[in-house]
């Protein structure tokens, strides 16, 4: 059992940090040997002949990465790019240093923290695919992740319809509908964060039912539920500032399609003029949306034979966002520390009415992954992260979880010992900004 207070860890058997470095990280990774050998002709077809000698190469990168795992062997520096500019790899080096000083050790993969070394693991894969000369773009994760939105797109075609319906009438919505309507897209927005491929390992998660009317039956499920905080702060104009919001995004496939649909209907009830979206560097736990997958996504929707996409597609096109990229999303710190690692980045976030956090590493990374006890308040889990207000639609898929009613997580315990790895749990977490 993690003992309340510390960082979750690999050295805690019945945690899901050891769980995931046994069992997950290892099937995530044989996943992507299976990807490279299956797909060997078409890499050859878009990176050339050389490409063949490259695929050998991360192979055997991986093999050797599974097995350090496995026998829970140190973390290794990461090899440097010969013209390293815009690279953090050496940002991760000095933080391997300063664990090796917090540790008295080299850190190794059960014993570091969980949150640095399944990130870790990530960014050192990343960091070998830059190193090669033709396949140095190559994601890992893309078809998973396009298979995942093409499998949705029964739900996608829904909820492309509901929105643009809302769109079509939004001059006539009353302030009570526009109420329940953005309630509507924020849940339906929270539960997409199901359907992430790093749980499953790859294994299909789309989402195939009619995502509206399932909601209510899913309203059970929501651990914390502060939606009235987010509608009073929207519905206040409190300065003559552009009102942006952010979304630092999570999952590619139909999360992401939530996340577009919840964007043009902050932009129509004009309840935000700007929306940033902040998208990952690099491949990033399978599934998370990189540039190259938010633009994909898009171009797919404009080319789809079903009306309502298309003309979602065309309605987010002519709208004012901007895909924002961000080393700090895939660097080795926490929020906590943003402000002394990039205080241009908490300065940026501080410009938004208010930034939402989507899914379970992000919620990991507010909470510093610290088996804090469940009731604990949110905005002290946050340890002085309050670059503006904050907004967290969180599934749970991890064992860390703060802002509970004294009682619920030991109810929760009792019915499914499991409860926090399973994602069919929800939490919609707020926190006001302001350092008190
Ligand atoms: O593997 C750790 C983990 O945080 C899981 O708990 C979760 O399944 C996954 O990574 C990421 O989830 P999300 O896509 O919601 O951040
Ligand atoms: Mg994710």
């Amino acid at each position: 059992q993690t003992p309340f207070g510390v960082p979750l860890s690999g050295i805690y058997k019945k945690s899901f940090a050891y769980i995931t470095l046994k069992d997950r990280l290892p099937v995530i990774l044989t996943k992507i040997i299976d990807t490279l050998s299956r797909n060997k002709e078409n890499i050859v077809e878009k990176y050339g002949e050389n490409a063949v000698e490259e695929v050998k190469q991360i192979m055997g990168f991986i093999s050797k990465l599974k097995n350090e795992i496995g026998t829970n062997k140190t973390l290794k520096p990461l090899r440097l790019l010969p013209d390293s500019k815009d690279n953090d790899a050496e940002e991760w080096n000095k933080y391997l240093i300063k664990r090796t000083e917090i540790e008295g050790g080299t850190p190794t993969w059960f014993n570091t923290t969980w949150l640095y070394c399944e990130c870790y693991m990530y960014r050192a894969l990343a960091q070998e695919i830059a190193l090669l000369k033709f396949m140095k773009n190559y994601d890992p994760f893309e078809q998973q992740k396009q298979s995942a939105f093409i499998n949705s797109l029964s739900s996608v075609e829904v909820l492309s319809a509901y929105t643009m319906n809302l769109i079509h009438k939004v001059e006539n919505l009353s302030i009570v509908e526009t109420k329940e309507e953005l309630f509507k897209f924020l849940k339906s927005n929270l539960w997409g964060n199901k359907c992430d491929l790093s749980l499953s390992a790859g294994a299909e998660v789309s989402q195939s039912s009619n995502p509206i009317e399932v909601l209510k039956s899913l309203d059970k499920n929501i651990l914390v539920n502060n939606l009235d905080f987010v509608w009073n702060l929207l519905q206040k104009k409190d300065s003559n500032d552009i009102n942006i919001i952010d979304i630092i995004l999570d999952n590619a496939g139909y999360e992401f399609f939530t996340d577009l649909c919840l964007a043009a209907f902050l932009i129509a009830t004009k309840l935000a003029e700007k929306i940033r979206f902040y998208v990952k560097h690099y491949p990033w736990y399978v599934s998370d949306t990189t540039t190259n997958d938010f633009n994909w996504t898009l171009t797919y929707m404009q080319n789809s034979p079903n009306e309502s996409i298309q003309e979602l597609a065309n309605y987010l096109k002519n709208n004012v966002w901007t895909i924002e990229e961000e080393l700090y999303w895939t660097s080795p710190y926490d929020f906590a520390e943003m402000k002394e690692h990039d205080p241009t980045l908490y300065a940026k976030l501080s410009e938004a009415k208010l930034a939402i956090f989507k899914g379970d590493l992000n919620y990991r990374k507010l909470l510093g992954d610290i088996n804090w006890e469940y009731t604990t308040e949110f905005k002290q889990s946050l340890r002085g992260f309050y670059p503006t207000h904050i907004l967290s639609l969180r599934t749970v898929k991890s064992d860390v979880c703060v802002g509970l009613v004294p009682g619920i997580a030991e109810e929760l315990f009792k019915k499914d010992e499991n409860w926090m790895f399973t994602g069919e749990y929800g939490l919609i977490q707020t926190t006001i900004a302001g350092t008190c």
